[in-house]
């Protein structure tokens, strides 16, 4: 039977297993000092968000992807802000859920199966619109950030960070490496990476302000080895909940994305831009 990529599918697929490879937070770490654990680092991953969306209390976030809610948890208890996290992932839903109920947060924090690149959310209605490493994920780019500028208030801000495109790829080039975007695709699902300058237009053509960039790509390097460790050091647990097979697809992939990222094909950014008033 034909293995479904469509990130609702993979992520209902790996959710529980990446819990040991990524941690709580599915997204890459921030090495500062080069020698933090992963936790750490994929919270300063999530600091850099927090520091470009420029929260305060009382504010509502939209967290588009929210993956198993442990980002928006950490917001709403840290910032007092209210948060809506959406994402396509059912298991997400639940895992995300439930996290909040333990947490005691249930009253303002609450996960719905939404698609970002069509959220039926009202227009104007959150003040922050948080995506943390999902975008790479909806290939259809312009609809995901004209989503998002759509339901932020005027005065509001957008803030994203994730994997994108150092370089032009050419055709040829695509061809010749099917093996390792086929790969890519097994471990981490189907995905579309652009440039930072291909998301500064998309935001610039919906009417947002980019005042913020930082190329994180020197800074994220050390994700991978963390991930081959988890791997290692959780073999049993991880292979019980996603099978060996994909296991060592994740492997793999983990290698392939090192590669990339030394060679200045893929790397990681972070933008934030802002709705002006009376936009
Ligand atoms: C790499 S995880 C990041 C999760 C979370 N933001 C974090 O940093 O811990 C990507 C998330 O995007 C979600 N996602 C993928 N496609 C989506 C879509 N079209 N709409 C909403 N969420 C989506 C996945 O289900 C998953 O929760």
């Amino acid at each position: 039977m034909a293995v479904d990529y469509s990130p609702a599918s993979h992520y209902d697929r790996v959710t529980q297993a990446w819990q040991y490879l990524l941690g709580d937070e599915l997204h890459y770490g921030v090495f500062d000092r080069g020698d933090e654990d992963l936790a750490e680092a994929t919270g300063n991953l999530t600091r850099r968000m927090i520091d470009g969306a420029g929260l305060e209390r009382g504010l509502t976030v939209l967290d588009v992807g929210c993956g198993t809610g442990a980002p928006a948890c950490d917001l709403a208890e840290r910032y007092g802000v209210e948060v809506v996290g959406i994402t396509t992932s059912p298991v997400g839903v639940e895992t995300a859920t439930r996290r909040a109920a333990e947490r005691g947060l249930s009253d303002r924090v609450r996960f719905e199966l939404r698609d970002g690149t069509a959220n039926g959310l009202p227009d104007e209605s959150f003040d922050r619109v948080w995506v943390l490493e999902s975008s790479h994920l909806m290939r259809e780019r312009e609809a995901l950030v004209a989503e998002c500028a759509r339901v932020l208030r005027p005065g509001g801000r957008m803030v994203l960070c994730d994997v994108m495109r150092m370089r032009e790829i050419p055709f040829q080039e695509v061809r010749r490496r099917t093996a390792e975007f086929a790969a890519l695709r097994a471990a981490f699902g189907s995905a579309r990476m652009d440039t930072m300058a291909q998301y500064v237009d998309l935001a610039t053509a919906n009417g947002l302000v980019v005042d913020m960039t930082e190329d994180l790509t020197a800074a994220t390097l050390k994700t991978f080895e963390h991930w081959l460790g988890n791997a290692e050091r959780y073999r049993d647990e991880a292979t019980a909940a996603l099978g060996a097979e994909s296991l060592a697809e994740f492997e793999e992939g983990s290698r392939i994305l090192d590669a990339l990222w030394r060679e200045g094909t893929l790397g990681y950014g972070i933008f934030s831009a802002a709705k002006p008033e009376g936009a």
